[in-house]
């Protein structure tokens, strides 16, 4: 049974590649509005867990369902519409101002006039603070600003639920603090789920309603809960270590 609230539903999923399971019977569920990440070290199958809710690789077995609905020829279109993706390589295209790679798909998916699309693209760029960096290439702004200008290409198409995966990385801690205000902003302002790959434990305690964490030797998820719960209470070393490191045992 799949609580209404459920904006994502994971049940008994084998996460991989076909003839490689990285991640066995994965079972979760991501509330409608909750900021949710995904946890676990190197290589322990985050990003395959979102290319599976992303649409881009089917799960091997098991179900995966957004509001209700399985990837497949039939709900491809419906589905990527409503959602939005900045994948780990966040990457702008190099050749194409902040506007026009903002403007991106709305060119692709939406039947907005060239004006309008402009409006929009506008706006999206306001809403990171980037207004000014409009015309502006890639190479002209800071790793941070291009970080800024993929999250706002990634709400171009008011999406329902945004996908990031490793925002912060190769980010300064200042810039880092920043970057968790917008995604805060943004939920407030528009109510969207956030999925979140990360291992920033300071971002983590600061916007995470809840987390699942991944263990790669286990293969398989081994906890899930809220950060203060997780640090408090797990009984397992590798999530207790994970939540705990940095703190002086006496
Ligand atoms: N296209 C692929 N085919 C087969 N194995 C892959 C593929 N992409 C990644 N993997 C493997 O899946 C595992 C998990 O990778 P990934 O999900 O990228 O880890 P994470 O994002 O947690 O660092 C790794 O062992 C990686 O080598
Ligand atoms: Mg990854």
């Amino acid at each position: 049974m799949e609580r209404s609230d459920a904006i994502i539903t994971l049940s008994h999923v084998n996460a991989g590649y076909p003839g490689a399971v990285i991640l066995r019977d994965v079972s979760f569920d991501i509330m409608r509005g909750e900021i949710f990440i995904l946890l676990g070290g190197s290589g322990c199958g985050k990003s395959t867990i979102l290319k599976h809710m992303i649409g881009l690789n089917p799960v091997l077995s098991g179900r995966l369902a957004i509001d209700g609905l399985e990837w497949g020829p039939k709900t491809r279109a419906q589905l990527t519409r409503r959602i939005g993706v900045m994948y780990q390589s966040g990457a702008l295209f190099g050749s194409m101002t902040c506007l026009e790679n903002v403007m991106l798909p709305l060119e692709e998916f939406s039947k907005l006039k060239r004006r309008e699309r402009v409006e929009r693209g506008m706006g999206l760029l306001k809403s990171v603070e980037l207004g000014d960096a409009a015309d502006k290439m890639p190479s002209e702004i800071s790793g941070g600003m291009r970080k800024r200008v993929a999250i706002a290409r990634a709400m171009a198409l008011d999406p329902e639920v945004v996908f990031l995966d490793e925002p912060s990385a190769g980010l300064d801690p200042v810039t880092s603090y920043a970057l968790d205000e917008l995604i805060l902003r943004l939920r407030a302002e528009r109510g969207m789920t956030f999925v979140v790959v990360t291992h920033e434990l300071p971002s983590i305690f600061k916007i995470a309603d809840r987390a699942a964490m991944f263990d790669k030797a286990r293969g398989g998820m081994v906890a899930l809960g809220s950060p203060k719960a997780l640090k408090a209470g797990s009984d397992d070393p590798f999530v207790r270590s994970f939540f705990n490191r940095g703190e002086v045992h006496g």
